[in-house]
C-alpha cells in the first residue's frame, strides 16, 4: 500500500471512531438529561395544604417556600413569589390595604400580584400549582414570569 493511501486510511479511521464516540456521548447526555429533568419535576412539587384549609379571599404566607398562596373570592388559587420584581426584596401582605408591599423601595402589588405602584417593572412571578386528591401542590422551583394577570393563571379545585 502506498504511503499516502495508508495515511489517508488512518485519518478516515480516526475520524470515524471520533464521530462514533461523539455521537455516543451526545446520546448519553440527552437521554440522561431527560431522566434527570423528569425526576426533578416529580420531586419539585411541595404540598401546601388541603383545599379546604384556605378560605376564599385569603392570602397565606409560605416564607420558607418563598411564596404567598392566594385564594381569590371565586375560589381560584395563585402562588405568588414573595420576591419583588424590582430588586428582589421580600414583600409583605398588608391586609388592611389589601395589597402586597415591598419594604425596599415602596412598590406595591394587588392581590393578583399586579403592580399598583412602581418601581417594580412587572407583576409578581408565579409558581405553577397542581391540585390532586384535595391537596394543593406548588412547584416552587419553576418560576413563571409575567407582565399582567389573567384568569388562565388561576388553578381551581
Ligand atoms: Fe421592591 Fe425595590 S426591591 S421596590
Amino acid at each position: 500500500m502506498p504511503r499516502r493511501r495508508f495515511i489517508k486510511s488512518v485519518w478516515v479511521a480516526i475520524i470515524s471512531i471520533s464521530l462514533i464516540e461523539i455521537s455516543a456521548v451526545v446520546i448519553a447526555f440527552l437521554t440522561s438529561g431527560g431522566r434527570k429533568a423528569r425526576t426533578l419535576k416529580e420531586t419539585k412539587l411541595k404540598v401546601l395544604g388541603k383545599v379546604e384549609d384556605f378560605a376564599s379571599g385569603s392570602v397565606t404566607a409560605f416564607r420558607s417556600d418563598r411564596l404567598y398562596l392566594v385564594r381569590l373570592d371565586d375560589g381560584g388559587f395563585l402562588a405568588l413569589s414573595l420576591h419583588c420584581t424590582h430588586l428582589g426584596c421580600a414583600i409583605t401582605w398588608n391586609k388592611d390595604k389589601n395589597e402586597f408591599e415591598c419594604p425596599c423601595h415602596a412598590s406595591s402589588f394587588n392581590v393578583n400580584g399586579v403592580v399598583n405602584s412602581p418601581p417594580a417593572p412587572r407583576a409578581l412571578d408565579l409558581y405553577p400549582l397542581k391540585i390532586e386528591g384535595g391537596l394543593i401542590k406548588a412547584d416552587h422551583h419553576n418560576v413563571i414570569k409575567r407582565n399582567k394577570f389573567n384568569k388562565s393563571q388561576l388553578t381551581y379545585a
